[in-house]
Order: structure tokens, then C-alpha cells, then sequence
């Protein structure tokens, strides 16, 4: 995007009442948006995006610290006396998936895509910053955190690692995630679990190779893989609570190079999800447990490597309250009866150290191969007024409610 010739263009005609974005300014988070859109980065290089979000806050002349957990920024408004903090998070990273929407603003970055609509979150939030930059109605201190890495490289831990609470002591901290399937512009705010959590499992079998026709003197991966993977199944429906819930996915599975020949090693990979720290237990336990017995069976070595995520995305209860009420100034159709997601979010590390609310806002009508990671989803551009305002406003009555 060119940079404006009026550097003002972010200023909201001020108001005490309920600030709502302007056409211009949806118009000008639009374009921008579709900038970041064209020009994605992976997790870990964000370097050019939070090049660009700098740029943006300092047209709107708000301060900020970059560099914190990697390309991470934080952005930092204080109005009045009061001593109430509230921090506001949006990550900025794309995908490694080959953009086939045909867009005019389609990647340019060959097989990097913004196709978890993070291009939109980081719009929405600097729609934010601009509409409390231009709001006199508030008092105390809003914290806007740009995170990088949120696609599974540890973004939100490398800023929390970085003293994000204790450099920036927000009380509260809420969030956003655009959802493709649910109508534009409605919130959907859910009472406690919102998303799972979950482990990357990597099992390695070691046998004996050798040769096809000579099995007795062979010790067999790729059959006591087949048995471990059968057996890796009745975990979730013989040791997990019916009640609860849980998915251990076994997805890949690599082994031998010659048809005439008994592998040596077989790698199986897979993940794993639930909505409880205690289920977690019980699935780690048991996989254990069932290596171990089929190790003894099969008379190989099994050895199972399980790399756990970061927590189970949960809203506080006085938090969700918040979104709701912030959700009802913004005027959203607001859904409190939607089931968790299966689905990760790395927010889930905020939240296990700050309370606050992590919402769902509608992307409009699922379309397919447009769902989140797919090579034809796009941010809807029209959910920036909405997203923007109830940042805003969940960030005025988190403030408000101390
Ligand atoms: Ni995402």
C-alpha cells in the first residue's frame, strides 16, 4: 500500500459516545489488509510485516517496543489517571500453502499464504488502536500485542518469555480468531473451553531387517506398527471418558526401501487434542503403556516422543463477560452455543497467565477449499468494522470494569 499523503487519515472524528469506524478509515484497513494479504511471511521472518505494523503506529503516533520474542511488538496507549492495563493480541504470521484464490491481491510470496487470516487480525487491531487513539471516553492503559510464530512455532511463548506481563503489566488480555462458517460479523463467545490443545507424537519402532523371505530372523517394524496403530486406537474409546473428549490422529507412517526386504525402522506420526489437562494424562499414560506391550510382543524397541502444545484455550468467567458486553456495544449478533474447537491457538499461553476471553468472529459462508488453511480462504474485509470496534470496546470495558 502507498503510504498516505495525509498522514491523518487514521484520525476518528473524536467522541465520547460509541466510536465506530468511518468508511474512510474501513476503506484504508481494507487496502490495508490486502497489502499484508499480497505480501505474506512465514512463522519466525515476519520481518517486512512488523516492519509495515511499526509504520502504521507510527502514523498514528503510538508508541511502541518491537523486537520483543523475536518480531514481536507491543504498542502501548495510556489516557487519564487510571491504573488499569489491558492488553489486545493479534499474530501476524502466514502459511507454507500455494495461494489459489486468484485475488488481485493474491501472494505474491510463492507458496506462502495468509490463509489463517492473520493479514485480518493484524488489520483489525491497528483498526483498534486507531478508534482509542480518537476516543476520549476512556481512562487507563491498552497494551496491543502483534505476535509472530502463532502457527505452531512458539510465538506467544517467546513473548511471554520476553517479560511481556512483567514489561507491560496488563491485568486481562483478549483476542479474536475469524471463523469461516459462521455468519459475518457475529461473535460467538463460548463459557470456558474455546480451543484444544494438543501434542505432536512421533513413534519410532526399531526391528531387525532383513531379508523377506527369511522372517524368523528378522525382528518386524512394519508389523508391529500395524499392531500399535490398531491398538493406539482404542485409547480414546476404552481409557478416555466418554465425556470428555479427545482425537489422537495417527497421519503418517514411513518405513523400508526395498520390496524384498524387512525394514529395520518404522517412524509413525500423528497428533493429539483434548479439551482437559487430565485427559492429557490419561492418553500419554496409556500410549506408554500400549508401546510397551507391543515392544515386548513384537520383540522390538518402540520409543514414543510426545512434544505437547500450549494448553487448552479457556475464557475466565468474568472475561467472557466482557466479550459479551463488548459484543453488544458493536451491536454483533452474539452466539453463546457453539462446541470448542478441536483446533489450536497458541493464545492458550496468555491465558494460562492472565485471565481474559479469546472470541470467535463469523467470516461469513464457508466455501469450499476456504476454510482456515485452505489454499482459496480469504479474510472478509467487511468483518473489520466489527472486529476492530469490539477490540476496542471489550479493551474500554475490561478497563472500566477494574
Ligand atoms: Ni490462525
Amino acid at each position: 500500500m502507498q503510504r498516505p499523503d495525509n498522514p491523518l487519515w487514521w484520525q476518528q472524528p473524536s467522541s465520547s459516545e460509541r466510536p465506530t469506524l468511518t468508511p474512510e478509515l474501513h476503506q484504508k484497513l481494507t487496502a490495508l489488509r490486502q497489502h499484508l494479504h499480497a505480501h505474506p511471511e512465514l512463522s519466525l521472518q515476519e520481518k517486512s510485516t512488523a516492519a509495515f505494523v511499526q509504520d502504521k503506529l507510527t502514523e498514528l503516533g503510538i508508541p511502541f517496543v518491537s523486537g520483543v520474542g523475536g518480531h514481536g511488538i507491543v504498542a502501548t496507549l495510556t489516557r487519564g489517571h487510571a491504573q488499569s492495563r489491558v492488553g489486545l493480541r493479534a499474530d501476524m504470521d502466514a502459511l507454507p500453502i500455494t495461494e489459489d484464490t486468484g485475488l488481485p491481491y493474491a501472494s505474491k510470496n510463492p507458496g506462502v499464504m495468509h490463509a489463517c487470516g492473520h493479514d485480518g487480525h493484524t488489520a483489525s487491531l491497528l483498526g483498534a488502536a486507531a478508534l482509542l487513539a480518537a476516543d476520549t471516553s476512556w481512562s487507563g492503559t491498552v497494551d496491543f500485542i502483534f505476535q509472530p510464530a502463532e502457527e505452531g512455532y512458539g510465538g506467544s511463548r517467546a513473548m511471554v518469555a520476553a517479560g511481556l506481563f512483567e514489561r507491560f503489566p496488563m491485568q486481562r488480555v483478549f483476542g479474536f480468531h475469524n471463523w469461516p462458517g459462521l455468519s459475518t460479523g457475529t461473535i460467538a463467545v463460548h463459557d470456558g473451553v474455546v480451543m484444544a490443545s494438543g501434542g505432536r507424537i512421533t513413534i519410532t519402532i526399531d526391528g531387525h531387517a532383513g531379508h523377506a523371505g527369511m522372517p524368523h530372523l528378522t525382528r518386524d517394524p512394519v508389523m508391529a506398527a500395524g499392531h500399535l496403530i490398531v491398538a493406539l486406537q482404542s485409547i480414546v474409546s476404552r481409557s478416555v471418558d466418554p465425556l470428555d473428549t479427545a482425537v489422537l490422529s495417527l497421519c503418517t507412517l514411513e518405513g523400508g526401501t526395498a520390496r524384498n526386504q524387512i525394514a529395520g525402522r518404522v517412524v509413525i506420526g500423528g497428533t493429539l487434542r483434548y479439551h482437559r489437562e487430565a485427559v492429557k494424562d490419561t492418553i500419554l499414560e496409556a500410549i506408554e503403556r500400549t508401546c510397551a506391550g507391543i515392544a515386548t510382543s513384537f520383540g522390538v524397541k518402540v520409543t514414543p516422543e510426545i512434544v505437547i502444545g500450549v494448553g487448552v484455550v479457556i475464557n475466565t468467567p468474568v472475561e467472557a463477560g466482557l466479550a459479551r458486553l463488548a459484543a453488544d456495544k458493536v451491536q454483533a449478533e452474539l452466539r453463546r452455543d457453539l462446541a470448542p474447537s478441536m483446533a489450536g491457538e497458541d493464545f492458550a499461553h496468555y491465558l494460562s497467565r492472565r485471565p481474559g476471553a479469546f472470541v470467535w468472529i463469523g467470516n461469513g459462508e464457508l466455501r469450499d477449499g476456504a476454510e482456515l488453511h485452505g489454499p482459496r480462504y480469504d479474510f472478509n474485509d467487511a468483518i473489520l468494522p466489527v472486529a476492530s470496534g469490539w477490540m476496542a470496546e471489550v479493551a474500554k470495558a475490561a478497563l472500566a470494569s477494574n
